[in-house]
């Protein structure tokens, strides 16, 4: 029995990463899955889940065009007659100097990270409401809502606004049975974070990876995996009375006061 049994799942940004933890689990958890991403990587991704037993499809997917999100929601219903749960996932980030780059690193993060997650609700919150409700799981980050550091201002701006779209969309469709959550994931070890691992420390990545973990309580990173469990949690019946609410998954790093006087 998993508590994803008899769900159907779209999963976005689902070819590495996060969103390949994500779409593990809810497959592990008993959902059909419809994997999602711009690359034709995704493909091989939903094949590996399908050659281990679960019931997955890939698709091809840039959520910056409303039609790809359209097409994405119709290839699920089409194959498994309903959406139940859309986590969205994908999402883009390029450490810069806010005076230096030009607009269009703003409007790339825009672009993806908040009017992609726009694009996909907006096309499959109809399906979740002819299924007679549904969940909704956002990624947003501990970056902008509650922490920053220099060169991620686009980020950080895309990332709250995830957070009062979640709150918004709860709202909104609260009289239709559809929960909208997000999660705020600390460093999760991904190629995102080895890509900005590498920009801050081109000699020796692995340096930079160790540096994070250092300042993390629980003294490493975060995997996929444990990111899939909580947006299967928030996903699930077991979280039916949650909805709007933000759940950082961590391991403590927001915690640590600005001076860690005794220690
Ligand atoms: N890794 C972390 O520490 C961390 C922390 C907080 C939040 N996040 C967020 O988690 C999510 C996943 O991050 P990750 O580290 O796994 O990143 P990643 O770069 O490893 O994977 C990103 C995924 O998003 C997909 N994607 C990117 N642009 C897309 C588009 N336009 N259309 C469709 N798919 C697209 C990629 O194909 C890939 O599958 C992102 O939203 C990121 O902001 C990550």
């Amino acid at each position: 029995m998993g508590k994803l049994d008899n769900k159907v799942a779209i999963v976005t940004g689902a070819s590495k990463g996060i969103g390949s933890g994500i779409a593990q689990v809810f497959a592990e958890q008993g959902a059909r899955v419809v994997l999602a991403a711009r690359g034709n990587d995704v493909l091989d991704a939903a094949a590996a889940l399908r050659d281990a037993g679960y019931d997955a499809q890939g698709v091809q997917c840039d959520v910056t065009v409303p039609e790809d999100c359209a097409r994405l929601v119709r290839t699920t219903t089409d194959a498994y007659g309903r959406v139940d749960i859309l986590d969205c996932n994908a999402g883009i980030c390029r450490l810069g100097s806010f005076l230096e780059e030009s607009d269009s690193w703003r409007d790339a993060h825009i672009d993806v990270n908040i009017n992609g997650v726009w694009n996909m609700c907006k096309a499959a919150i109809p399906a979740m409401i002819d299924a007679g409700g549904g969940a909704v799981v956002i990624t947003s980050s501990v970056t902008g809502d509650l922490v920053a550091d220099p060169g991620e201002a686009a980020y950080a701006m895309t990332k709250a606004a995830l957070v009062g779209l979640t709150k918004a969309l709860a709202r909104e469709f609260a009289d239709r049975h559809v929960r909208v959550n997000c999660i705020c994931p600390g460093y999760i070890r991904t190629p995102l974070v080895e890509g900005m691992a590498a920009q801050s420390d081109p000699d020796d990545p692995e340096r930079a990876i160790g540096a994070i973990a250092g300042a993390v309580p629980l003294g490493r990173l975060g995997t996929p995996h444990e990111c899939g469990e909580l947006c299967a949690f928030l996903a699930s019946d077991e979280a039916s009375y949650i909805t709007g609410t933000q759940v950082v998954i961590d391991g403590g790093s927001t915690l640590p006061e600005t001076t860690s006087m005794g220690q």
